[in-house]
Parts: structure tokens; sequence; C-alpha cells
């Protein structure tokens, strides 16, 4: 007998996997009936929207939304001055009002909701003061710059009964969809683990975003995009490279971190920040003056699973979330979703026993096999198939998500990603910096609500 049997599983684990990389053809998900561009929302239904923050994201939402029914923007608002022709031009409308300061547009009756997409430290501020105007608001992620603004901010929706919606649009993406889909249905066991990570390998991954030539105090208003930050002089790099420093992001946690924890939070249903974080990491390769790290890895625990994050800003691995299951194994990669069953019958000790005579052996696999009868394939998983999806050409998460929130608008029911769903992931986000920056473990006080060290 050959050292290394082929097990009986291995056996079938090698024959499914083969056969898996030839013949599993992927299901082309379609996107949500309410985000359908059929989909005809008589005029009086219009959801009049203002866009506050109309950088990168504020201008990749203009265009989404007007593949969105029933919206339509009716005015803009960045305090730097070519933000609004780039926002005029996204609409295709370059009649659309455009202004620097964000409260003339909270003054009009005529404006149902806002959409912030600023710099993550001007969040809480116009959030709270949107809500008070009686405004329903799609807010980028991560929804706060800290613990506290992220309860003042959950805070002001409660009080002021509006309608939010926190801007992880994976939580809307039919792929997310469907990996909730397969993990409520228990094909995949028991998860006790789960790892995920989003790596880039460019300057453009790693924020170091090209200094537009118009940029100056002049087109700028700099003490207004400070805000409550310290106050400095006029520094470029600051503005556009903001996610670098402190004052005004959270780095790889809150821009990519913040977005596997929404998935993970969404898929498994849970409502609630880790329980404690520890983090590793460092500024390895970007040494151009940024505060966080250029890799960052941090381990949560939760109540009944470990999940492990990892941003790589040196590798070009994409996106990916894995849950490992008692049953099975799910990923999603980038834009595929695959789950593997496992066949979990059990099987006769094979290894160990080649320290045995052959009489010793014999005995334990007869006794084996007797109290083993052989169990019905379907409850044990060996017939369950290999299943494969994909999202259809030109699909927008994006598209999916505003086409929630602006369906909250008008029905008044939450989305799931709602403001207190949009604080735990942050708080997320915050566990994985203070466990950094404090080389310390971040225990989650959920009766204080704030982090201490551990
Ligand atoms: N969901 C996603 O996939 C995704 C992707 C990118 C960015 N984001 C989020 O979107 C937000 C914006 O990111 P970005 O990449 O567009 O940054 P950006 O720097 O390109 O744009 C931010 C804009 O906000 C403006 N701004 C700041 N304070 C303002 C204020 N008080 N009033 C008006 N305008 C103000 C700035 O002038 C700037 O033009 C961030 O919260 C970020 O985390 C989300």
């Amino acid at each position: 007998m050959a050292n290394n049997p082929l097990t009986r599983r291995k056996f079938i684990h090698l024959g499914t996997g083969a056969l898996a990389a030839t013949t599993v053809a992927k299901t082309v998900l379609q996107p949500h009936l309410l985000s359908a561009a059929a989909r005809p929302v008589p005029p009086s239904d219009t959801i009049r929207f203002a866009s506050i923050g109309t950088g990168i994201r504020g201008c990749e939402h203009l265009q989404a939304s007007l593949r969105v029914p029933g919206i339509q923007c009716v005015a803009v608002c960045d305090l730097y001055d070519s933000r609004h022709s780039a926002a005029q031009e996204s609409v295709d409308d370059p009649s659309v009002p455009a202004t620097r300061d964000y409260r003339t547009i909270l003054d009009r009756k005529d404006v149902d909701s806002v959409l912030i997409a600023t710099t993550d430290h001007q969040h809480r501020r116009i959030f709270e003061d949107a809500c008070a105007a009686g405004k329903d608001v799609y807010c980028e992620k991560p929804m706060s710059h800290t613990v506290e603004d992220g309860f003042a901010m959950v805070e002001a929706a409660r009080k002021n009964n509006r309608m939010v919606a926190i801007g992880s649009q994976r939580v809307s993406s039919v792929l997310y969809a469907k990996a909730k889909e397969i993990y409520d249905s228990g094909k995949l066991g028991e998860v006790f683990s789960i790892n995920a990570y989003w790596d880039r390998n460019s300057p453009s991954g790693a924020w170091v975003y090209p200094i537009p030539p118009d940029a100056s105090e002049k087109t700028i208003d700099w003490n207004m995009f400070l805000g409550n930050a310290p106050k400095r002089a006029f520094d470029p790099v600051r503005f556009f490279r903001w996610r670098c420093f402190t004052d005004y992001g959270e780095g790889l946690a809150g821009d990519l971190f913040v977005h596997l924890i929404s998935g993970i939070h969404f898929i498994t249903g849970t409502n609630a920040p880790a329980l404690r974080a520890q983090s590793s990491g460092g500024i390895y390769h970007f040494k151009d003056g940024r505060e966080f790290p250029d890799l960052i890895e941090t381990l949560y625990d939760y109540p009944n699973f470990r999940v492990t994050l990892r941003c790589n800003l040196n590798n070009d691995g994409g996106e990916f979330i894995g849950f490992y299951g008692t049953k099975g194994t799910m990923i999603i990669k980038d834009s595929t979703l695959t789950y593997k069953p496992q066949d979990t019958r059990p099987e006769p000790e094979g290894y160990s026993i080649f320290g045995w005579p052959k009489e010793l052996r014999e005995q334990y696999l007869k006794a084996w096999h007797a109290e083993h009868p052989r169990p019905a394939a379907l409850a044990s998983n060996v017939d369950a198939e290999e299943e494969s999806y994909t999202t259809p050409p030109g699909y927008s998460d994006t598209v999916d998500h505003q086409a929630n929130f602006y369906n909250a608008v008008r029905t008044r029911k939450p989305v799931v990603e709602n403001e207190v769903f949009g604080n735990n992931a942050a708080i997320g986000c915050h566990l994985s910096n203070f466990a950094y920056f404090n080389k310390s473990v971040a225990v989650w006080d959920g009766a204080a609500k704030k982090i201490v060290k551990g």
C-alpha cells in the first residue's frame, strides 16, 4: 500500500475540484427590480435631491443617479469650484445650481434629500444639519470619523425621523443578496471563520492622486474644508489626498475595511460591532508623509466567529471575502460568488493507524464500520453541487443602493444599511485604527459607547 493513500474524501474532493474547474457555469444574476430602468415613476413621485461633495465619489453618484428612476438632481455643492462644473457635467445639465455653501441647499423647501459625499471628517456636521432641516440623507461610508460622531448622527436621524442610507453599496448588490441567501440556507453549516482582503498595487490605489493645476486658496474654501480639524496653512496634498491623514479620514480601515465589514455584517445578519480587535501593519512603501499604514491586518472577535481583514497597497490582489463553514466554503472574489460543498460524511482514521500493526488496524476498521453505517448522501452534503454566480455586464451596485434609498424615502421603510448599521460598521474601522495606533487590543465597550485598551 502507498505511504500516502488517497482517502475516499480526498478522491471525491479532487474529482469535484477538477470537474468544477471545467464545468461549473456561472449564473448571471439580475439587478433588483427597484432600479430597473423601465420602472415608470409618475412625475408627482419624483424625489428631488442635492449632492454635497462632488469630488470623485460625488460625481460617480451623480452619473449613477441618471440610471435610477424617479429622482432628479436639483443642486450641487462643493467648496472647490472646479467640482461645480464636474458635477454639472456628470448630470449632463449645466443649469443645475452650484454653491460652495451647503446651508443654502438645506434652506430650500423643494429639496427632499441630500447625498453627502464629502471627506469623512465633514460627514457629521452636514448630516446633523440636513436631518435638522428635514432632509433624508444618503451619507457615504464610513459614516463617522470618530465613535462619538457616529452616535451623534444616529441620534440626529432618530430625533428628526429621517430616512438614512450609508454608502457601502455592496449591501445592495445582487451578488451579496445571493451570498446572504446561501448563508441563511444553512448550506455552509456553522461558520466560525471569515477572512477578507482588499489589495491594490498602484499610486492611485494608494490615494496618490494628482493635484489639479487650478488648485489654490482662490478656488478652494480651505477654512471650510478644515472645519473642526486643526487649523493649518493651505496644503493641496492634504486636500486631495485626505485619506492619508488622521484629521480627515481613517486610512485603509475607513476606505476599504468598512466595505468588507458591511458586507460581512449584511451576509451574516450581524448588527453590532466586533467585541475586540487586534491590528498589525505599517508604512512599507508609500513613505510620502502619510499617517496611515499602507498595509494593515486586523483580527476581529465576534461572539460566534472570527474575522480577519487585510488591506495591502503593495499587491494587486483585488477584493475577496471567504466564509469557511463546517459544510462548505463560500467565496466572493470581485464580481464572482462561488459555493463549494464539503463531504461531511464521517471517515475512519486513515493516517495515524499506519503506526499500528495490521491486526489492530483491521480490528479498529471493523469496529469503526460497524459503528458508522453509511449516512444518506444528502444529509452529509455529498450530492450538493458547486454553485457560481456573477453580476450582469454593466451592473452597478451603486445604482441599486441609490434605488433602495429612494424607495425608503418614498415608503418610509428603512433600508438595511441605515444609520445604526452604518454606525456599527464604522466602529469596526475605529477599532482597527485604535488597535494599530495604540499597539494594543481594542475592546468595544458597548455600555460606555467607546473603545478601550484591552
Ligand atoms: N462607496 C464607495 O465606494 C466610495 C468610493 C469613494 C469614496 N467614498 C466616500 O465618499 C466620500 C468622498 O470621497 P471622494 O473620493 O469623493 O473624495 P474627494 O476628495 O474626491 O471629494 C470630496 C469632496 O468633498 C468636498 N467637501 C469637503 N467638505 C465639504 C463641505 N463642507 N461642503 C461641501 N463640499 C465639501 C471637497 O471639496 C471635495 O471636493 C468619502 O466619505 C469617501 O469615503 C465612497
